[in-house]
This record gives C-alpha cells, sequence and structure tokens, in this order.
C-alpha cells in the first residue's frame, strides 16, 4: 500500500520532457506579460535600477547588508579599483532570531542596525571613513520590493518564514535609515538590492557572459538583463546602457503546467502564505523536506509505514528539513545507515527495515527530481526570453541578444550548493532541454556569497561621492 501512495505520488509528479516545454513556454509568456504592465501576471517583474553592472573599476570602502537567507549577514570590502579589484572582505554571519521573522518590522530593523553598529564598533581605526562621509552600504533585502529608485522602495510582501504585516507598503531603506539613526549610526544606504540582483552583480564582475543569477536556497528566485525597450511597463528615463536588470520574483509563478499534487495543496494551505509563491513551493529549500514530511505521514496512517502507531514527530510541520532528505538521498551505505539515522533523530522511529528506508530515498529522489527539473525549466524560459536558447538559429530576428554567445547563469542559495543530486538533475535537465549544441554554450556556475559582495559592488557605482 505504501508502495501505491509513492506510485500515484510519483504519476501526479512527472517531469517529461513535453511538460516541461510546457513550462519553459508558460515562463516566457509570463515574463512578456509581467513586463507588459503592473499586475499582467504573478510574475511581477520588477524593475530593480540597476542598468549598469560592476565593471571592475569600483575602488573605495563600502559595506553590506545581507538579509533574508537563513543568515543574517554583514560585510566590509575594500575595492581596489581596475588593477586591485576586491583587495579586501571581512564578514560577520548571524542569524536572524526566530521571533523577530514574525514580530514588529521596527524590532527587526533595530536588531539590524545593532548589528551592524557592532560591526561598525568593532573595526580598527583605518577604516574611518574620510571626513564629512558616511560610511555607504549596500543593502541586499531578498524580498519582492517595488523599487523607486535604485536606493528606494516599499515591500510588496514578505516571503519565506518571514511575516511581519506592520512592515509591508514600507520603505525598507528610510526603516533601516530610522534605525540606523535610533543608535546613532552614521551611514547611508546607496543600492538596495535583492539577493538574485546581488549575484548577477557579484558574479558580473569576473565574468562578462554571466546574464542570468538565480538562488536556490531557502527561497528561490531569479533576475536577468533585459533590454530596456523591452520593459513596455518603464516609462522612466532610458538607461544609457540600453538595459536593465529585471528581478522576476519567479517564486510566484505559477502554470496550470506544473505538476502539483495533493502534498503540494496542503502545504500551501498551512503556510504562512496560502496562494503565494505557488513555484517556490515545489522547488525550494525551506519546503522540499516538508513534502517528504507530508507524503511519510499519509503512508504512516494508511498503511503502517513505521508501525502500527505513526511517529508523533510526522505531524509537526517543517521537522523535516531538506538538509535532512539531502542526507537521506545521498546515502551510499548498503544498508542505508544514514536514512536509518535521520528517521530515529527525527522522528524518533527506532528500528526500519531495509525496503522502508529505499522507499524514503526513492521519495527523496522524486521531490528533488521534480524541483530540480523544474527550477531548470525555469531557466530555459529566461534563455529563451532573451534569445539564448537556441530558437533563434531557425528565426533570426528573434536574436536580440547575443547569438551564439557563451551565457553564464550565477547560482547561489544552500540548496543548489549542499545537495549533489538536485544539482546534477538541474544540471542535465538544462542540457536536455537546450540540446547539445546549444547547451555547449551555456554554463550553470555556482557563485557563492556573491549577493553581499554584488551589493557592495553596486553601493560603489552609486556612491554619492563618485567623480568627488
Ligand atoms: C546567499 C546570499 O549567498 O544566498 C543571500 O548572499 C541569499 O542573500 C542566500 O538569500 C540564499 O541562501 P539560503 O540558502 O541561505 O537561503
Ligand atoms: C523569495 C523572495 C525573493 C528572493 C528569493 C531567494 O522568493 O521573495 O525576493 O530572491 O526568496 O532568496
Amino acid at each position: 500500500r505504501s508502495l501505491a501512495i509513492l506510485q500515484e505520488f510519483q504519476s501526479e509528479c512527472t517531469t517529461s520532457l513535453f511538460r516541461l516545454r510546457q513550462v519553459v513556454d508558460a515562463m516566457t509568456v509570463e515574463m512578456h506579460a509581467g513586463l507588459a504592465s503592473e499586475g499582467g501576471s504573478k510574475l511581477k517583474m520588477l524593475l530593480t535600477y540597476v542598468d549598469n553592472l560592476p565593471t571592475g573599476d569600483e575602488e573605495g570602502l563600502y559595506y553590506a547588508l545581507d538579509l533574508g537567507g537563513t543568515n543574517f549577514r554583514v560585510l566590509r570590502v575594500q575595492l581596489g579599483g581596475p588593477e586591485g579589484r576586491v583587495l579586501r572582505q571581512e564578514y560577520e554571519e548571524v542569524s536572524i532570531p526566530s521571533h523577530l521573522m514574525v514580530g514588529s518590522n521596527e524590532d527587526l530593523f533595530d536588531y539590524i542596525a545593532l548589528e551592524l553598529s557592532r560591526f561598525v564598533e568593532s573595526e580598527g581605526e583605518n577604516y574611518h571613513p574620510k571626513p564629512g562621509r558616511d560610511r555607504e552600504l549596500g543593502f541586499t533585502f531578498s524580498f519582492p520590493v517595488k523599487q523607486t529608485s535604485i536606493n528606494s522602495g516599499y515591500l510588496i510582501k514578505w516571503t519565506k518564514g518571514f511575516a511581519i504585516p506592520d512592515g509591508v507598503g514600507k520603505d525598507v531603506v528610510q526603516a533601516l535609515h530610522d534605525a540606523m539613526k535610533r543608535r546613532g549610526l552614521a551611514m547611508r544606504v546607496t543600492a538596495l538590492v535583492n539577493d538574485t540582483v546581488g549575484a548577477l552583480a557579484g558574479a558580473r564582475y569576473w565574468n562578462e557572459d554571466v546574464m542570468v543569477a538565480v538562488i536556490l536556497g531557502t527561497g528561490t528566485n531569479a533576475c536577468y538583463v533585459e533590454r530596456a525597450e523591452a520593459i513596455t511597463k518603464y516609462h522612466g528615463e532610458s538607461p544609457r546602457s540600453g538595459s536593465m536588470v529585471i528581478n522576476m520574483e519567479w517564486g510566484n509563478f505559477w502554470s496550470s503546467h506544473l505538476p502539483r499534487t495533493i502534498y503540494d495543496e496542503d502545504l500551501d494551505a498551512e503556510s504562512l502564505n496560502p496562494g503565494e509563491q505557488g513555484f517556490e513551493k515545489m522547488v525550494s529549500g525551506m519546503y522540499l523536506g516538508d513534502i517528504v514530511r507530508r507524503v511519510l505521514l499519509k503512508m504512516a496512517e494508511d498503511s503502517f509505514l513505521f508501525g502500527t502507531e505513526v511517529p508523533a514527530n510526522l505531524y509537526k510541520p517543517n521537522i523535516l528539513r531538506t538538509p535532512d532528505i539531502s542526507k537521506m538521498h545521498q546515502d551510499e551505505s548498503a544498508d542505508l545507515r544514514e536514512v536509518a539515522k535521520v528517521l530515529k533523530s527525527i522522528l524518533g522511529v527506532s528500528s526500519t527495515p531495509l525496503k522502508v528506508r529505499m522507499l524514503v530515498v526513492e521519495l527523496c529522489d522524486l521531490v528533488a527530481e521534480r524541483g530540480a527539473r523544474l527550477a531548470a525549466a525555469g531557466i530555459v524560459g529566461i534563455l529563451k526570453k532573451i534569445g539564448r536558447d537556441g530558437s533563434c538559429l531557425s528565426n533570426r530576428s528573434k536574436c536580440d541578444q547575443g547569438e551564439g554567445r557563451h551565457t553564464t547563469i550565477a547560482m547561489d542559495g544552500g540548496l543548489y550548493e549542499h545537495y549533489p543530486k538536485f544539482r546534477k538533475y538541474l544540471q542535465e535537465t538544462v542540457a536536455h532541454l537546450l540540446g547539445e549544441e546549444i547547451a555547449a554554450n551555456v554554463s550553470v556556475e555556482l557563485s557563492k556569497d556573491g549577493s553581499g559582495i554584488g551589493a557592495a559592488l553596486l553601493a560603489a557605482s552609486h556612491s554619492q561621492y563618485v567623480n568627488t
């Protein structure tokens, strides 16, 4: 009976190449719709006001704050200009206490300002800004923000594990400036960026072929370089570079072609943000473990997978985390020892027959494979939108950007970094969808922790002291 539940799940979450191609097409259609008008699509396709990516000429001392992943980070980066590039970087990482993730906006920003002032206070004498100047800061804020300029914007909604109602609709830079003022900290945000945008900027600093950045971590999202004239909803000054980075917020992408199961529906209904972030809930690290838990619970209830009693922990949302399923999935031992260990430590199941462990591994495989293949389809959707998926070989008018050029997708996030099987599925699927010839011109590269440095680089290029 457990096997039947697994098979049913498998058939509902299948990601055949045919279905993935429908997802690719849906992604490009939604991208067009989101660029055409506000509210035109569930894909928000947010303007970032980043129209110049780092060149390597950036120089000076800059700071960055990185909020929204597993950890909160404060960085200091000394940029050496064309000759020196990044001369020195230092950072501190702390986790955000969970009560602050669901508390009040002021408390959250007070905490951030406190950590930032500690970081600044502990630095040596030679870090003082030039007289009369404030320290400048790039703020990576990994949530959907409607930007009004490079250094202002209001929060559209919280995602992932955050739910702070009084923060929605507020200018996040203003909130940070107010909190810094309360602490007497003289610092100024010169660039507000999403983590995808920071990752793109950070990777582009080293490699000009980077056109797209994707985060696969607690949440998932992508941004890419778009031609200004393709952003029809934008009526501001046209960027001199002719292009602007677009933060897609693809976590909220939706299409009827996505293979959604009853477990996904239940997870959504019980989440902090029901009806939102549908793609993210099938793909990202915050949710994969809990999908596995839900299927296991069904098996335990309906077919006594773990004996006559259902382990009480199996009822607890989010108790099984994605790093746990990664560990079980990658267990190479003949008797699946790691699987047994995880089942024991997390679910309190003291002994499990080998065939139960094998079934658990199979389930982890299905959930990870589906997520990775969907993310791959999303990437190919972007490549298609910017004419780098090979489709222009048959239709020359589509070759709007760099036909035949190498394209690099910068990738960051714990899910991609720490889950090799997920990574492998993603890479294989990108290659299958593109075909051998085109895939040879596309690479997905881990660009670890790029978004902090990226934010510092953008803070530098938008410094108020530039040319003074
Ligand atoms: C980090 C970025 O490297 O990756 C963060 O600097 C980003 O801004 C994060 O949010 C995603 O990682 P995770 O896995 O912690 O959600
Ligand atoms: C969520 C956020 C998005 C962020 C992503 C990855 O989807 O809404 O802004 O980029 O997580 O951290």
